[in-house]
């Protein structure tokens, strides 16, 4: 790892694990995009850029028809002056204009990571990560943009962020402030994207790109379900395991834009940030604005390249915090078994059914408080019910713990039901414009937590709480996107600074609990996996990867959420049949068999359990206790997509390659089937390994080069089969 600035070629080399990012200064501090790839020794610039006359794109120097930025591959573009291309970002003025213009003013390089005010991001120790920070200068304006690059000695990422600094005597408006912007010499990619809905989330979408601009965005006020804020850029022969592939994801949960632009030239410029669409931000003299931080990540061998680099940089350098290096609790939870209908009996009743069974963790989900009887009603209100709880939470947390499990509980902290006491006491506190009707979603309005008072008073709402029990994991939930965007606090020039606000507030919130409670376990959850995202990663380990828990949906979601995020991160249940959300019979057996391909939970009345069904999950939770560390924190493996036809596998690797474990999926059973067969990855070629259970012991490279045959007993609908592996 090494960041380098060459004074000969005014070249910024940035050099990470196997990864080159190179930079230039042009004439006049003009700074351009020169390489990004696989890693070189001593960068010269042979293939530098060639300056000819263009048609119709202007020229900053009088008299030279060679010199354009419309043709300059940029690192971060402006608008106004002669690139026509989108730009990075874009400030009016007080006179109304919106140009401005950006040249090299400074730069300096230290180890480690500054830490970005306000919002989540990677972080890192002195040895492990070097930063560039390039000031660039609009003089007129005395407005600087520093632009800040961290490399990691063990990862193959630059993590990239901008600061606004206006220290001029104007005030400006930020109209767009892109994260990071990259100018690639060429279009010949597929673009990559995660798009979905709810129930379906982080599905994989490839194509080609064309001439002009592809983008994926959210407007909803969260990352969401709809798209995810993640794109690559592939070459055209890329795939799982070969072709490079440059990824660009977004450690932030708001509004974003993440797009490509196919210029005239058959260049491509990816940008990716907040979403301009109804932002802006005024900022006064002296003020500063910190984007959030841009991963943007490189893989030499296709997109499992891509997973490897970030499950572990994700795991080292996002999540924090007790429990991030331990092993996840396996646990029940009683939503899709009782929903809102439930008193301390039934649920020590289903509790009691788990710990019998060796599950760890009990956690009472939605409907344990204040007249919460139905999913229209008092949210905001985070007081006990009496009525289903007469003795309170202390009581029945301990009745779960005397049965030997860790209890848990379900908030959704940044919502207010219409039909609550809160809403009825501060009509103002939820987001909202001024005589227009506020619109419900789920009978809910959003608090507003760009306000500190709102968010002062859920701190201490949900603090009480957590303080009131012995209570070692919550749930976090949020369950509807944002309309009627604005703030009764903010003056009307800064109205839409309100979703950012909001997102700044809501980061706070969790800072604040999860600081506060070091030693609780967070899942994050937004109905399912509509914020399973960076930013929210980094305050909460894990998340509820989606509300669909059907074992055959939830093949592709899985798939799909395996490409970005460390497998313990995915909260994955067992639920029951019909299933809830897409009424399909799947047998227990796959059930488990996906579930435990993630965090594993069970979602479902233990109590109205069969025996042998009892047998089947009591051996499903002890076989998993034998696997949880390298499921949850080994390396892992996509063998088989489900985008690509009926059957899905992937598997885990420990660190030293002496214990694997592998699952197989058929979807449907078909007529003279071919014989099926599976090839491992990441094990190694010189060890033997025993399948644990037979007697069949053979070598790392057969079963990599060869493979393993399915077997054939495996017959119907809805059919999965595990392997595990020991080298002897
Ligand atoms: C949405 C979540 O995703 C579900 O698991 C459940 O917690 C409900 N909300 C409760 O309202």
């Amino acid at each position: 790892m090494a960041i380098r600035y060459d004074e000969e070629q005014r070249t910024f080399h940035l050099q990470g694990k196997s990864t080159s990012y190179v930079m230039q200064l042009e004439r006049d501090g003009y700074l351009t995009h020169q390489y990004w790839g696989r890693k070189i020794r001593q960068f010269r610039n042979s293939n530098r850029q060639q300056y000819i006359d263009r048609s119709f794109s202007p020229n900053p120097y009088h008299r030279d028809r060679t010199f354009t930025l419309d043709a300059l591959p940029q690192e971060y573009p402006q608008y106004g002056n002669s690139d026509f291309r989108k730009p990075a970002y874009q400030i009016q003025l007080e006179n109304g204009s919106t140009v401005t213009d950006l040249r090299y003013k400074s730069h300096r390089i230290f180890s480690g990571k500054p830490k970005l005010a306000g919002l989540p991001a990677t972080y890192a120790g002195q040895e492990s990560a070097e930063t560039l920070e390039i000031t660039m200068e609009d003089d007129l304006l005395q407005l600087e943009v520093v632009l800040l690059y961290t490399i990691f000695s063990q990862y193959d990422v630059v993590a990239r962020s901008v600061q606004f600094c206006n220290n001029g005597k104007q005030k400006l408006k930020l109209l767009q402030a892109a994260s990071a912007s990259v100018d690639f010499h060429r279009s010949d990619f597929d673009m990559l994207t995660m798009p979905g809905a709810w129930g379906k989330e982080r599905h994989l979408e490839r194509r080609a790109l064309q001439a002009g601009i592809q983008s994926t965005e959210s407007t909803r006020g969260a990352s969401s379900h709809q798209q995810h804020p993640f794109i690559a850029l592939m070459e055209k022969h890329a795939t799982e395991e070969q072709g490079e592939v440059f990824g660009f994801h977004l450690v932030y949960s708001g509004n974003f834009l993440a797009q490509a632009e196919v210029d005239q030239f058959a260049t491509t410029r990816v940008t990716m940030g907040i979403n301009p669409f109804d932002f802006t931000w005024v900022l006064e003299p002296n003020e500063t604005f910190q984007t959030p931080e841009a991963v943007l990540v490189y893989s030499a061998v296709g997109l499992g390249g891509i997973s490897q680099t970030l499950h572990g940089f994700y795991q080292q350098h996002l999540v924090r915090g007790e429990y991030r290096d331990k092993e996840r609790p396996i646990l029940i939870n009683n939503w899709e078994a009782t929903y809102f209908d439930f008193d301390a009996d039934k649920i020590e009743g289903i509790a009691k059914a788990g710990s019998e069974l060796g599950i760890e963790l009990f956690v009472l989900d939605d409907g344990w408080f204040k007249k919460r009887n139905s999913d229209s009603t008092s949210l905001g209100d985070w007081f006990v019910d009496k009525t289903k709880l007469p003795n309170g939470l202390e009581d029945l947390a301990k009745r779960v713990n005397e049965l030997g499990m860790q209890f848990g509980l379900w908030f959704e902290p940044e919502m207010v039901s219409v039909d609550s006491d809160l809403y009825r006491e501060h009509p103002d506190w939820c987001l909202h414009v001024p005589d227009r009707y506020r619109t419900e979603s789920r009978d809910q309005l959003v608090l507003d937590f760009s306000r500190q008072d709102v968010r002062q008073e859920i701190i201490k709402r949900v603090a009480d709480i957590l303080e009131s029990a012995p209570i070692t994991y919550v749930k976090w939930d949020m369950n509807r996107h944002l309309s009627e965007v604005g703030s009764s606090l903010l003056p009307h020039e800064r109205q839409r600074e309100t979703a950012h606000r909001h997102i700044l507030g809501v980061y706070e919130v969790m800072d604040e609990i999860t600081s506060r409670f070091p030693n609780v376990l967070f899942e994050s959850c937004s109905g399912g996996g509509g914020r399973h995202d960076p930013g929210i990663l980094y305050y909460m380990p894990q998340a509820w990867t989606s509300d669909n828990t059907d074992a055959v949906e939830r093949l592709k979601i899985q798939y799909g959420t395996s490409l970005l995020y460390p497998i313990s991160s995915m909260g994955s249940h067992v639920s029951d049949v019909p299933n809830h959300q897409v009424h399909r019979f799947t047998s227990l057996e796959m059930r488990g068999d996906v579930a435990m391909a993630g965090n594993l939970g069970y979602e479902l009345d233990l109590t109205k359990l069969t025996s042998e069904e009892k047998e089947i999950v009591k051996q499903q939770i002890t076989s998993y206790k034998k696997i949880r560390r390298l499921v949850q924190f080994g390396r892992f493996y996509r063998l088989k997509s489900p985008f690509e036809g009926n059957e899905t596998a992937w598997m885990f690797v420990d660190e030293d390659k002496t214990e694997a474990f592998i699952c197989y999926y058929r979807v449907l059973a078909e007529p003279a089937a071919p014989l099926a067969s599976l090839r491992m990855k990441g094990l190694d070629g010189a060890k033997d390994y025993r399948i644990i259970g037979t007697s069949e012991i053979y070598s790392g490279d057969e079963l990599e080069y060869s493979g393993i045959r399915i077997p054939t007993d495996l017959v119907g609908d809805f059919v999965s089969y595990t392997w595990h592996l020991k080298a002897e």
